[in-house]
């Protein structure tokens, strides 16, 4: 039975659905939502904080600030609470309101920014008014999650470990990036494990990361409009590249299964069972990783008018086409 006494304490990591039911392929899915902040972003934000107060650079009294799509926004929000810091969320319009809500509730304060800079997009404007506040006031301390060393190492340390010690025959490992923590982290300890491991990078259609064209990106957590400074190409073994409107069709699948998952966790479904058709071979053992829940995203991807408006009225009729297929059989049996 955990006890804790500071939020950061309790970690679910050893959750997996076999989406073999769901999917039609061998694919086990990492559930990272199950913890207090709601999302995998607790790591990374947990090692963050500590290497900062190890290195006196944290002290009482700082302020933190970051800019955030969300999720790392609650985890340090949920952190800061906890341990007395002040906390200062820079985001973007993409954000959804209740994670907005969400960091308010714990105590932070939030900037949403909704004026893209010209090149770099929302995250560079996101990342020039973070810039311009730490040049303002000595009290802020900006961890800067896409070039801070710990939010890799936090992978290394414990996602990739946990995923070797639950599948020790593991063969392929699907990993969505955004800073490209979890990815650099796991494909890290995977190129140093004693098993070949490939280890496959998910990206959505219209992020720069792996050198395409920028385009619209409205799902938050995956994609940058920057190169992530954490990004070594050279540890991956292949990227595959999703388009939203798959995303979404994906997470509603698994919605129709009774899984509320974020849109992020549709986006490495849709590339994982895509390559998993293309070149799986029945007896791979294959994991990907979900890095949070559904019910931040029931404004945007679970909302009609949301998807409709963004990707057309037919976006989910092959979803809707699955459920009238499981309908016929379960009238049948
Ligand atoms: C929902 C969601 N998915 C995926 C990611 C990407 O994780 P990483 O930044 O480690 O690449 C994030 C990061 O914030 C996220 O919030």
């Amino acid at each position: 039975m955990p006890v804790i006494s500071v939020p950061q304490a309790f970690n679910e990591d050893d959750l997996y659905v076999d989406l073999r039911a769901i999917f039609g392929h061998s694919l086990y899915l990492k559930c990272e939502g199950f913890n207090f902040a709601g999302s995998i972003k607790l790591k990374a934000a947990a090692e963050m904080v500590e290497a900062a107060e190890r290195d006196g650079v944290l002290t009482p009294g700082s302020i933190l600030i970051e800019s955030s799509s969300g999720n790392l926004g609650v985890a340090l929000s949920m952190i800061a609470a906890s341990k007395g810091y002040g906390f200062l969320c820079v985001t973007d319009s993409r954000c959804n309101l209740s994670t907005r809500r969400l960091m308010e509730a714990l105590g932070s304060d939030v900037q949403v920014i909704t004026q893209p800079d010209p090149f770099g997009g929302l995250l560079k404007a996101r990342i020039d008014y973070v810039r311009a506040m730490c040049a303002g006031d000595s009290r802020f301390v900006w961890l800067n999650q896409y070039s801070n060393e710990g939010n890799w190492r936090s992978h290394f340390r414990t996602t990739a470990p946990a995923i070797a010690r639950d599948f020790p025959t593991l063969d392929v490992l699907f990993v969505g990036a955004g800073t490209t923590g979890t990815l650099m982290g796991c494909a890290r300890f995977f190129r140093q494990w004693r098993r070949r491991v490939r280890v496959i990078a998910v990206d959505s259609v219209g992020s720069v990361t792996f050198g395409g064209p920028p385009s619209r990106r409205m799902i938050p957590g995956l994609g940058s409009g920057v190169r992530p400074p954490l990004l070594d190409e050279s540890c991956v073994d292949e990227v595959v590249l999703v388009e939203e409107a798959d995303t979404i069709r994906a997470c509603h699948r698994l919605a129709r299964r009774g899984f509320l998952f974020g849109g992020s966790t549709g986006t490495v479904v849709s590339g994982a069972t895509a390559w998993l058709a293309e070149h799986g071979d029945p007896d791979l053992t294959a994991v990907t990783i979900a890095p949070d829940l559904g019910e931040r995203y029931l404004d945007t991807v679970y909302q009609t008018n949301w998807l409709e408006d963004l990707y057309g009225k037919d976006v989910l009729q092959s979803v809707r086409a699955g459920d009238r297929s499981l309908d016929r059989v379960s009238r049948a049996a």
